[in-house]
Order: C-alpha cells, then structure tokens, then sequence
C-alpha cells in the first residue's frame, strides 16, 4: 500500500470522519459507486444486470470485525438468504464471506460452522463459496479454516493476498486441496515484518504467485486485480493453460476493462457488495486510488 493510502486509512478510522462520510449527500455518493445497495433486492438487481452482460458475479453482504455472537448468526442467516436467492433467481452467483463477520474474532468454532454451512447450502445450489482474506491478525486462521471446510466440503475457494510474505507458503499447503484461489495484492496496512512495503515489491509477488498459480492444474486461479500489467501477463499466461481459471474485478471499478475482457471470451467474476455496513469497505476503496479521494473532497466543497 503506497503512503497515500496507509494516510488515508489512518485518517479514515477517525470518528470525525466516519460520520462526515456516512452522513453526507457525497459520501454516500461514493458508496453507491462502489456498493450495490443497502438491500439484497437491490443486489439482486445488479446481479441480473451483470448476467446479462456475460458477467458472473460474487455477492459480499458487507460488515467485519463482529463482536458478538448474535450478530455473527445474523450475518451467517443473511447470507443463507442470499444463497436462496441465487437458487431461485437462478443467478450465476456465488458468494463472498469475511470470517469475522461470522465470528473468527472471538469464536472461531462459530465461524468455522458457519462458514461450512454456507458452504453446504451453496453445494446443494451447485455454487461455491469464497473466503475473503482480512488483515494479517486473521490470516493463519483464515487458512487453516479454509483448508477444514474444503477438505470437508470441496466448493470453497480462498484469497490470498501477494503483499504477504507467507503467500507463496500458504498457496503450497492449499493447493493440493483445489478449489479456487482467488489471488489479489492486498487492502491493508501492514508491517514490514509482514508484507512488503513498496508497490513494486507488492507487483513483483503477484507476478510470482500468478505464474505459480497458472502453472497449477489442481485449482482454479481467480485472477482479481484491475491493474493492465497483470492482467496482460495473466492472459499471456492463460493462453498456454488448459484447465479452468477466471479474472475478477470489483463492482464500480474499471467497468471498460471488465467488458474488454468479456469482450475478449475470458471468464469474469464481478464482486459485488450491498448492505449498510459499507465504510470500512469504502475506505479501502479510496486508499487504493487517490483521485476517488479528491472526488469525494471537491463534492464536499461542493464543487462538482
Ligand atoms: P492497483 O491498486 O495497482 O490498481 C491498478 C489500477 O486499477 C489503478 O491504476 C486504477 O486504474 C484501478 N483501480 C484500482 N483500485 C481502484 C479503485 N478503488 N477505484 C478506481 N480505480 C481503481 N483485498 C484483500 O485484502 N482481501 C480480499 O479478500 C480482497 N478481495 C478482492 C476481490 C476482488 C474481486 C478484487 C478485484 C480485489 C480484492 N481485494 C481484496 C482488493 C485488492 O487487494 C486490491 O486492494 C485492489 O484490487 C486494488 O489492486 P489492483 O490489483 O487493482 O492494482
């Protein structure tokens, strides 16, 4: 993460700030580029959308670091909703689960349960479910409950984030077990000791790891970036490879470069996010790029 973005987290987490986004016209302007909608309905809606463009999609019901039981099961029963939805719909869908949101921070049997539950349900659906990857306080964790609920179940898949410098570690235990490994750079700041620190430190692991993952026929490579570098090396690589992968992007961004690639006859997942709990996953969103930061300053001014 550049030294822009780790600011902006920084000032993000401030209370002061929170409210002035989620309490004013422009912030929830921003939102609502990068967030389908407060309501499943409203995600449903840009679901079919994005079908009918030949675009798959992966639905995150928004909200992490839960701290209590109750609200944990709340998130688990939205998202078994949702996975109705996608059987009844029939929508060409998956969906996307945050192991805090179901309880990883203070009871990780409860998430482990619920997350195979999920992942049963969607078996019977004939879908899959992803586990998104949180910030390295949660990562040993998130691996080693994936690895469970895979070998258990079989339609999981994983992010993996190449920042890590445990990545290329993680993909060698993982990958003998399939599923789909859905690779990114990394949303979060993170130490030294960790993850590398630079940009280019950052785009040369996700090199690496892609033509690791590339090479591997066990799993499905999930290629989820919008950068032009990687996914050109993603498609040179693509060419030579006989078994299944796809590219995924998120809703809001790049929306040329996602029908480009449709356009192109490759596989394409849009992650698509809705619900109310949506200001730690903007924030993430404007640390990544500084012109959504000014976009949201000079609305605030009122100059756009
Ligand atoms: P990079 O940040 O270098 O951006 C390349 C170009 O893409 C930019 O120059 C710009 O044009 C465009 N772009 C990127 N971000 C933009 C934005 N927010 N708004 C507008 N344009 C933008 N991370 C994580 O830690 N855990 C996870 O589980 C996931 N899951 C996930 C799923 C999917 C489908 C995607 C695409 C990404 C994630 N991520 C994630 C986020 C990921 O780690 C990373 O932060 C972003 O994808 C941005 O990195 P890029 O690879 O796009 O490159």
């Amino acid at each position: 993460m550049t030294a822009f973005g780790r600011a902006v987290l920084a000032a993000t987490h401030n209370p002061v700030a929170r409210s002035i986004f989620t309490r004013t016209g422009p912030g929830r302007a921003l939102a609502d580029r990068f967030v389908a909608g407060d309501t499943l309905d409203q995600a449903v809606s840009a679901v079919g959308g994005l079908n009918a463009g030949g675009m798959a999609v992966s639905l995150d019901l928004l909200g992490e670091e839960v701290r209590d039981e109750q609200t944990a099961l709340e998130a688990r029963d939205a998202y078994l909703a949702c996975l109705d939805r996608i059987g009844v719909d029939r929508l060409d869908a998956n969906i996307s689960v945050k192991l805090t949101q179901l309880g990883l921070a203070f009871d990780r049997r409860l998430a482990r349960s619920s997350v195979e539950r999920l992942a049963r349900r969607a078996g019977e659906l004939g879908t899959t479910v992803t586990i998104d990857m949180e910030d390295s306080r949660f990562t040993a964790d998130t691996i080693d409950i994936y690895a469970e609920a895979q070998a258990a179940q079989g339609n999981l898949g994983v992010c993996l984030q190449a920042a890590l410098h445990r990545t290329p570690e993680d993909l060698e235990r993982i990958a003998p077990l399939g599923g789909h490994i859905r690779l990114c750079k990394g949303a979060y700041v993170e130490p030294a000791a960790v993850a590398h620190q630079s940009k280019d430190g950052v785009d040369a692991a996700f090199v690496r790891l892609l033509e690791s993952l590339m090479g591997d026929d066990r799993v499905r490579p999930a290629i989820a970036t919008h950068d032009d570098r990687m996914l050109s090396r993603a498609e040179e690589l693509g060419r030579t490879r006989s078994a299944p992968y796809e590219f995924q992007m998120l809703y809001g961004v790049r929306g040329d470069r996602q029908r480009s690639l449709v356009d192109a006859g490759h596989d394409l997942r849009i992650y698509v996010p809705y619900g109310s709990e949506w200001y730690a996953y903007l924030t993430r969103r404007l640390a990544e790029r500084p012109a959504n930061m000014m976009f949201f300053l000079r609305a605030l001014a009122g100059k756009s």
